[in-house]
């Protein structure tokens, strides 16, 4: 596996790939990975296929107050991890060559990016949708891979890439679990015993609305329901909200596939889950 972090290599590299007739499929990440990047990584491994992965912690996606400065990097586990899976290459770009001085463009996604996580997070969608346009624009992949966990990510990148005739196929792997069903995150380091614990109470109640919902259990007696659980395993919670799937927008058209989305923090941890209905 190549690691580059400068962008001419990088095109020589891409190129080089492209020469050999290769499809190239990206998986964007931060770093920190586990368990659920490796399954991106799996899943992109085709025959024909050079997989590309970035490791980038983009400062444009984390709110003053949030954890930028804290969160985990671990360049030399990452690097052995990527290698191990057989990614061919690693592109880890410095802060410097993706926003050097005088870097002014944003790209916004109106519509799905605004509720939800964008409004607890402002700006952390336009963040995500520069950084994304940015590596898709060096890369050139022709497949890019996601974790469904960030699942209004995941609806925001695909209408930028449609809107912005990207060309590129977005593909959402499902969300990877514990044994106990928690989400991987990166950020679940930060929970300690009890709260890690007590964490899994955000799959168990999203599975149970699921259920409850999907049997035709009245909507918001269910989320009450699940909202009051979570809260009695000790979660603050900024939502719990059943929206269409695809364009995000509450109060969804029961005919159309529905998602069940929770964001929650767990003492100073936000830890975010969803569930098909
Ligand atoms: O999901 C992530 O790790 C990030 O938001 C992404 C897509 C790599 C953009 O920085």
């Amino acid at each position: 596996m190549q690691t580059i972090r400068q962008l001419d290599l990088l095109r020589g590299g891409i190129a080089e790939f492209r020469e050999q007739g290769a499809t190239i499929a990206l998986v964007p990440t931060m770093g920190a990975l586990h368990a659920g990047h490796m399954a991106l990584i799996e899943a992109a491994k085709r025959p024909g296929t050079r997989v590309v992965a970035s490791i980038f912690v983009n400062p444009k996606q984390f709110g003053p107050n949030e954890d930028l400065s804290r969160y985990p990097r671990k360049e030399t586990a990452d690097t052995r991890m990527l290698k191990e899976a057989g990614c061919d290459l690693l592109w880890m770009p410095p802060v410097e060559a993706m926003y050097p001085d005088g870097f002014s463009t944003s790209v916004s996604v109106a519509g799905v990016s605004e509720g939800l996580d964008g409004a607890a997070r402002p700006g952390h969608f336009d963040g995500v949708a520069t950084v994304v346009a940015k590596l898709f624009n060096q890369v050139r992949p022709d497949i890019a891979w996601f974790g469904e966990k960030d699942f209004q990510q995941l609806a925001v990148i695909r209408r930028m890439v449609a809107d912005l005739d990207f060309g590129i196929d977005i593909m959402g792997l499902p969300t990877q679990r514990e044994d106990d069903g928690l989400a991987l995150s990166s950020r679940n380091i930060y929970l300690d015993d009890d709260q890690r614990s007590r964490a899994v109470a955000l799959p168990r109640a999203l599975g149970v609305a699921a259920k409850g919902i999907g049997k035709g259990d009245d909507v918001e007696t269910v989320l009450a329901a699940a909202r009051d659980s979570l809260a009695a395993a000790g979660f603050e919670i900024d939502y719990v909200t059943l929206v269409d799937a695809e364009t995000l927008k509450e109060v969804p058209d029961p005919e159309r596939p529905r998602r069940l989305l929770a964001a929650a923090r767990m003492g100073g941890t936000r830890l975010i889950d969803n569930i098909a209905v």
